[in-house]
């Protein structure tokens, strides 16, 4: 059966969970966050002590890490060893690595092919750095979300102290996450770049709820 898929991507910060998780609450889609499947891989990685910087070794890593994925409360939860991974795979520590990790093409490929298995569970609003150019590049609802890296590191910042993950100052997290930006959009396999055909939408000054009703209105006929 053809299922539908919604693919977003776009840089950290840009607002791409929020959104994501709306317009699939909306339409009764399934959110899939395909960034924390990298991060699960950097994670395993780290509990293992494998040298990050080392292609082959995180490759082998990767090749060994068993996700479950089970469709619960409108989204795709993830288990390893039969736990949710929570806000592990949340820190400055796994952001700071899992850039190098998403280089790596095995890791890459291991993943596209996890999330294309996902149709399985219904129709889907997918997010990440390469849905709308390579996991889903035929999907009809494509979309680029961008914002200011001021705007995206203020998001970032607050996030983190509003979980309790970190208490970074702003600067901190900008240079992080402009270095992740970096990593992301140069690597060679599948770096973050808009798609031909994507719609862009720069969220910097826009609601959630104004960025949500731009993508829903820009659906194909008949998905609303
Ligand atoms: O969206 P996020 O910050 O949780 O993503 C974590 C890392 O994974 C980020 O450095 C980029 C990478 N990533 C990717 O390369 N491709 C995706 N589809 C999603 C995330």
């Amino acid at each position: 059966m053809d299922r539908r898929v919604i693919a977003i991507d776009g840089p950290s910060g840009a607002g791409k969970s929020s959104v994501s998780k709306r317009v699939g609450k909306e339409l009764g889609f399934l959110h899939v966050d395909s960034g924390a499947l990298y991060r699960i891989m950097t994670w395993q990685c780290l509990v293992r002590g494998v040298d990050t910087s080392n292609p082959a070794a995180v490759a082998a890593c990767a090749a060994a890490v068993e996700v479950e994925c089970r469709p619960e409360n409108g989204a795709i939860a993830y288990y390893v060893g039969g736990e949710p991974p929570g806000d592990r795979i949340r820190t400055p520590e796994i952001n700071a690595h899992a850039s190098p990790v998403a280089t790596v093409k095995e890791v890459r490929d291991r993943i596209t092919s996890i999330l294309r298995g996902m149709t399985q569970y219904g129709d889907l609003v997918v997010e990440g750095r390469d849905i709308t150019t390579a996991v889903f590049p035929d999907s009809p609802a494509r979309f680029y979300l961008t914002a200011s890296a001021e705007a995206r590191a203020a998001r970032r910042q607050k996030e983190e102290v509003e979980k309790g993950i970190a208490n970074q100052s702003a600067e901190a997290v900008k240079a992080s996450l402009l270095a992740r930006d970096a990593i992301d959009s140069t690597r060679k396999h599948a770096p973050l770049r808009k798609a031909d055909g994507a719609l862009e939408i720069d969220s910097t000054d826009l609601t959630l709820d104004q960025v949500v009703e731009t993508v829903l209105n820009a659906l194909p006929d008949g998905w609303r």
